[in-house]
């Protein structure tokens, strides 16, 4: 793509103190976005645009729990009096939940890890289509996982939020498709993050484990999922709408 492709344009992305969402908003900054970075990790959200900036980009943190409806609100009043339209989002925020079997699975880790991952889409959405449903134009990019296209053991409600995230977004898509919005969903697979670190402990072996179960033979780099939000976002995927794309280093061909 060329520089700044994306000049005069606004990009949000939620999740983006660290990891792919860090990526993403980095990626939407050197194709010349302003960037609306946010999260409920405020330093990290805050590390991010200095590097934003430093990148000669521009752009402002906002904080919002994405599973709190009042606090999507606000940052949707924050978004629309700094900037007044949008025109790119990455609904990215997630969490991976506690690594367990289904009957073990806690109504407290069932409501957390579905307000976050599919409530919190799905409040994003709403006020993202209210600002790019009348300007005819817009591209909402959601965060899913291989975990949305296949059953992954001991995951119950990450399954379920990421399956259900696919089904929104095709849902949506077919809704705003007639009038210029595209949606579309990513399902990564493995990718070095730190919920990746916090899901194997950071251990060295299973660390390798993770990798030896991409047919790559290696783990993701957040960029790499970056790269693929932001070409979705671009005139290049002016086709593609309510799909969900396997950015997986071929796990999901097996
Ligand atoms: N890393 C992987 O292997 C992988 C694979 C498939 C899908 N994904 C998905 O990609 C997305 C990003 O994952 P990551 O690996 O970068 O994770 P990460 O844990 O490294 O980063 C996630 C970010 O989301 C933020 N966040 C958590 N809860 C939030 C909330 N309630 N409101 C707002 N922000 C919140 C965190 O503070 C963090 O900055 C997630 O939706 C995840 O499910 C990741």
């Amino acid at each position: 793509m060329s520089e700044k492709s994306f000049q005069d344009k606004v990009a949000l992305v939620t999740g983006a103190a660290a990891g792919i969402g860090r990526a993403t908003a980095l990626g939407f900054a050197k194709e010349g976005a302003k960037v609306v970075v946010s999260d409920v990790d405020d330093a990290g959200g805050e590390e991010t645009l200095a590097m934003i900036r430093e990148l000669g980009g521009e752009g402002i943190y906002a904080h919002a729990d994405v599973s709190s409806l009042e606090q999507v609100d606000a940052l949707f009043d924050t978004l629309k009096k700094t900037y007044g339209r949008l025109d790119f989002a990455c609904n990215n925020a997630g969490i991976e939940g506690a690594h367990v079997p289904t009957a073990d699975c806690t109504l407290e880790n069932w409501d957390r890890t579905i307000g976050i991952n599919l409530n919190g889409v799905f409040y994003c959405m709403r006020r993202e289509l209210e600002l790019m449903a009348p300007a005819k134009s817009g591209v909402i990019v959601n965060m899913s996982s291989i975990a949305g296209l296949k059953g992954l053991a001991n995951m119950p409600a990450y399954v379920a939020s990421k399956h259900a995230v696919v089904g929104l977004t095709k849902t949506a898509a077919l809704e705003y498709a007639g009038i210029g919005v595209r949606i579309n969903a990513i399902c990564p697979g493995g990718v070095a993050t730190p919920m990746v670190e916090r899901m194997t402990g950071g251990d060295p072996e299973i660390m390798a484990q993770y990798a030896a179960m991409e047919p790559v033979g290696r783990m993701g780099r957040p960029e790499e999922i970056a790269d693929a939000v932001i070409w979705l976002c671009s005139d290049k995927a002016s086709f593609v709408t309510g799909s969900a794309i396997p950015v997986d280093g071929g796990v999901l061909a097996g």
